[in-house]
């Protein structure tokens, strides 16, 4: 068994989860998912990044000690992704003892090997991004870009990584391992990047400034800064498991250039470690054009589009239109036209006359097709199409690709429906017809078991209930269940199922007095 350990990115839990953090954490899950379907030993890694001073700020605003606040905004993001059905196996806090030891130890490396040092700092920080910024981060105008938030200006002494000294050897990594980093056109901008000098990097704070952080262990009077402690958690976490190195660190672009492709591979070198096999970096969802997030207010919750219309639609939603790798707008009419015509018609039509012609014509028990004629080849061709396109694209992360294709298969066969019309065939006495009409409903269930299993890992939930309805428990093999075959012969299906309820049309404005 092939072993595959992925990571997602850990969040700053110092608000509420949004539709970002939701995405990523289910494009995690779906891959995850997959892999395992395919047959491979998943280690699937998610948490919650607890340090650093947007968490010491939010607590004291508060008025409560920091652990107290981490302790509780943590739960309400692990909480998220248990109700979105994410399948993690591992959740590391970096407030929890076996990620501080294992940072504590690698840092007392990096020093005693001489690639820590103590230096003045002077320049410029980016609270919102918990990042030391460069006169090269400025505008043309010499304004921060909007991204930074609040920039104040810092003169510390404090400790240094040295960065510099292995610039060399990154350029020729990047360079050898054209496939680091998918989508590839994103490694190109990292050795745009490394075009320019780098400068060591800062990694800590003084104790008076910083309390809220792992204290150096060869200085108690500095804790590391974030980005030192929480890129680590990949590693520690799975430090005694002996997977490092990560198959895929997923994460979003604006933790690319520099933390994940600049500052990880390099520490990772640095402690002797090799570096994760690759990066996936998705895009953002956006708003009015704006990358979604917490401080610009009016962000979504995952939560109230899963209480309005289910876990799965939420995880179909974004999975159908987002593109990894490439931005995406966030609107509502989105979401429904979405719902509404693939899930509610296309999918859910199926399901229903699926479920409704086997009860009304052959009272409940799928017969077995009997005549195979053009309109079933071509169902069971279109299938076989459909199937040995869509692994590739899910190999490739192309999902929404893979979801348009499955829908389309699903689109067939409810046009094979049409072209049937068993309706029709119920009343005739012809014993011709009668043939056709259970070969019909054993082709519509067919077609309908197969296309929920090649979605399974987007809708896992889905794929059960319609298992379940359909009278089938499924075999451990999951290639095997996508041949196209006579599995369902005799199974007893339910009367109905409603999956995708129609969302309550919006309230007609009230006349006017
Ligand atoms: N704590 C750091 C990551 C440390 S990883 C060692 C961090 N946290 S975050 O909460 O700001 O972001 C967590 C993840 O959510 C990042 O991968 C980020 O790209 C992603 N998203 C945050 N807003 C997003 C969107 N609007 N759209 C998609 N994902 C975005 O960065």
């Amino acid at each position: 068994m092939k072993s595959f350990y992925i990571t997602t990115a850990i969040d700053y839990v110092n608000g509420a989860p949004h539709l970002g953090h939701a995405y990523e954490k289910v494009l995690t899950d779906v891959i995850a998912r997959f892999r395992r379907q395919m047959g491979d030993r998943v280690h699937f890694l998610t948490g919650a990044d607890e340090h650093g001073q947007k968490v010491q700020a939010s607590a004291r605003q508060r008025g409560i000690p920091a652990q107290r606040y981490v302790d509780e905004t943590s739960a309400e993001f692990r909480a998220l992704y248990d109700r979105l059905n994410v399948s993690y196996d591992d959740f590391i806090r970096t407030t929890e003892p076996r990620h501080k030891q294992v940072v504590q130890v690698l840092l007392q490396q990096l020093f005693d090997a001489g690639e820590i040092y103590q230096a003045e700092y002077r320049g410029f920080y980016s609270t919102r991004q918990e990042q030391f910024l460069q006169e090269k981060d400025r505008l043309p105008d010499g304004a921060w870009p909007e991204l930074f938030g609040e920039v104040t200006e810092i003169v510390e002494t404090n400790y240094f990584f040295r960065l510099k000294k292995h610039q060399a050897w990154l350029v020729d990594f990047l360079t050898q391992n054209e496939d680091f980093i998918f989508p590839r056109f994103r490694q190109k901008q990292v050795l745009e990047f490394l075009k320019d000098p780098l400068n060591d990097l800062c990694i800590s704070r003084p104790r008076e400034r910083l309390e809220w952080g792992i204290e150096l262990p060869f200085d108690k009077n500095y804790v590391t800064y974030v980005w030192f402690d929480a890129l680590l958690n990949y590693y520690s976490a799975v430090v005694d498991k002996g997977l490092w190195p990560a198959d895929y660190n997923l994460i979003g672009k604006d933790i690319l250039v520099p933390p994940h492709a600049v500052y990880w591979p390099i520490m990772l070198k640095a402690c002797g470690l090799p570096p994760p096999k690759h990066l996936l970096v998705h895009g953002w969802w956006l708003q009015s054009g704006a990358k979604m997030s917490k401080s610009t207010g009016g962000a979504v919750n995952p939560l109230d589009l899963v209480t309005e219309f289910g876990v799965d639609a939420f995880r179909y939603f974004v999975m159908r239109e987002m593109n990894v790798g490439q931005d995406s707008e966030f609107t509502r009419e989105q979401f429904l036209v979405r719902y509404n015509s693939e899930l509610a018609n296309n999918l859910g039509n199926l399901v229903n006359r699926t479920l409704n012609m086997t009860t009304r014509f052959a009272a409940g028990v799928l017969p077995a097709a009997e005549v195979i004629e053009d309109a079933e080849r071509e169902v069971q061709a279109l299938w076989t199409r459909t199937r040995d396109e869509v692994i590739p694209l899910c190999e490739g992360f192309q999902f929404h690709t893979a979801l348009e294709r499955t829908m389309a298969f699903v689109n067939a066969t409810n046009a094979y429906i049409e072209k049937r019309a068993p309706w029709k065939l119920g009343k005739s006495v012809d014993p011709k017809d009668a043939a056709l009409l259970r070969t019909s409903l054993a082709t519509m269930a067919e077609a309908l078991r197969l296309a929920v299993a090649l979605m399974q890992h987007v809708v896992p939930a889905t794929t059960a209930k319609i298992n379940s309805v359909l009278g089938y428990t499924p075999g451990a093999d999951w290639r095997a269940e996508l041949e196209w075959g006579s599995k369902l012969t005799g199974a007893k299906v339910d009367e109905a199922l409603v999956l995708f309820p129609r969302p309550a049309p919006p309230p007609k404005t009230p006349a006017k007095a």
